[in-house]
């Protein structure tokens, strides 16, 4: 929608990997976060991120989108070297991604249709109002909700709406690649099935790749086309959950293998059998 009302595509990208990390080295002070990971995200995936608590999801995350610059390694998003620029220099990607950070702030003094307007006066400050309102109005109605929404300030929605709406604001500039850390933290177990749905839904009719960092066993089970491990300062696994499975790794044995796993995995089995989504209509 933005590239039709802008006359301008993106640079043309045929890669395999939108992104590709190697040898990366993060460190605050003597502690390393990440020695040496390494990690290869496909084009079209939904890429689940899972590790404990601390284990460097967030940072990862922050690495990939260049915010945080890393000790060592390489970082390629489309085939740029992310790490060789500085956090506001233009190296014509940062327009092709959407964030939706943990906790999912939006600004609370701005409305729905105000916060999803920030990275789209950011990057294309020529905009005219009423384009932009047009804009911000459809990004909220793709993200399920009413457009009455836009008009209101983040106080005056419940969790889940909070959520759609950081949502619309990732989508804003019609990314390709969509990082989302931890979407569904907070939410009811219907709300969050909700939005997975959503999340599917979109990510197969925009023709996204995206990054999920995730605790939420019912969502790797129900969207996630591979799940990446962090775990002793790297990633230690990347595949579907019955690759992972084969892995001997105490961590993915206990996590996949523990009481909610086998849950989240019957339910996800149980919604097979019955020949419909598991996750609920978006
Ligand atoms: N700016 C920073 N300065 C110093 N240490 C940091 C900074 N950011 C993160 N860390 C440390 O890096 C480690 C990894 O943090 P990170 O936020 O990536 O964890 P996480 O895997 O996302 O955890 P969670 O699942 O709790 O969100 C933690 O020990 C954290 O304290
Ligand atoms: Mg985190």
């Amino acid at each position: 929608m933005l590239d039709d009302a802008l006359d301008t595509a993106p640079e043309e990208w045929h890669g395999e990997h939108p992104i590709k990390i190697e040898g990366l080295v993060n460190r605050f002070g003597d502690f390393a976060v990440h020695e040496n990971l390494d990690l290869k995200v496909k084009r079209g995936e939904i890429l689940g991120v899972v590790g404990g608590s601390g284990t460097g999801k967030s940072v990862l995350m922050r690495s990939i989108i260049g915010l945080q610059i890393p000790d060592e390694g390489c970082i390629e998003v489309f085939g740029k070297d992310i790490t060789a620029a500085e956090p506001d220099e233009e190296i014509g990607v940062r327009n092709r991604w959407g964030v939706l950070f943990q906790g999912g702030a939006l600004f609370s003094t701005l409305t729905v249709a105000e916060n999803v307007q920030v990275p789209l006066k950011q990057f294309y400050p020529e905009l005219d109002q009423q384009l932009l309102d047009e804009i911000a109005r459809y990004k909220v109605v793709l993200t399920g909700l009413p457009e009455d929404a836009a008009p209101k300030y983040p106080s005056e929605l419940s969790g889940g709406m909070k959520k759609r709406a950081g949502l619309a604001r990732a989508l804003a500039l019609d990314p390709e690649l969509l990082f989302l850390d931890e979407p569904t933290a907070g939410l009811d177990p219907i709300g969050a099935a909700k939005f997975d749905a959503l999340l599917r839904e979109l990510t197969d009719t925009l023709g996204l790749t995206v990054f999920l960092i995730t605790h939420d066993l019912d969502t790797l089970y129900a969207i996630c086309d591979r799940v990446a491990v962090l775990a002793d300062k790297q990633v230690i696994a990347v595949g579907t959950i019955p690759e992972l499975l084969q892995t001997d790794h105490p961590w993915i044995q206990e996590y996949f293998n523990g009481p909610r796993s086998r849950a989240a995995a019957t339910t996800h089995e149980a919604g097979k059998a019955m020949d419909k989504p598991r996750t609920g209509k978006a």
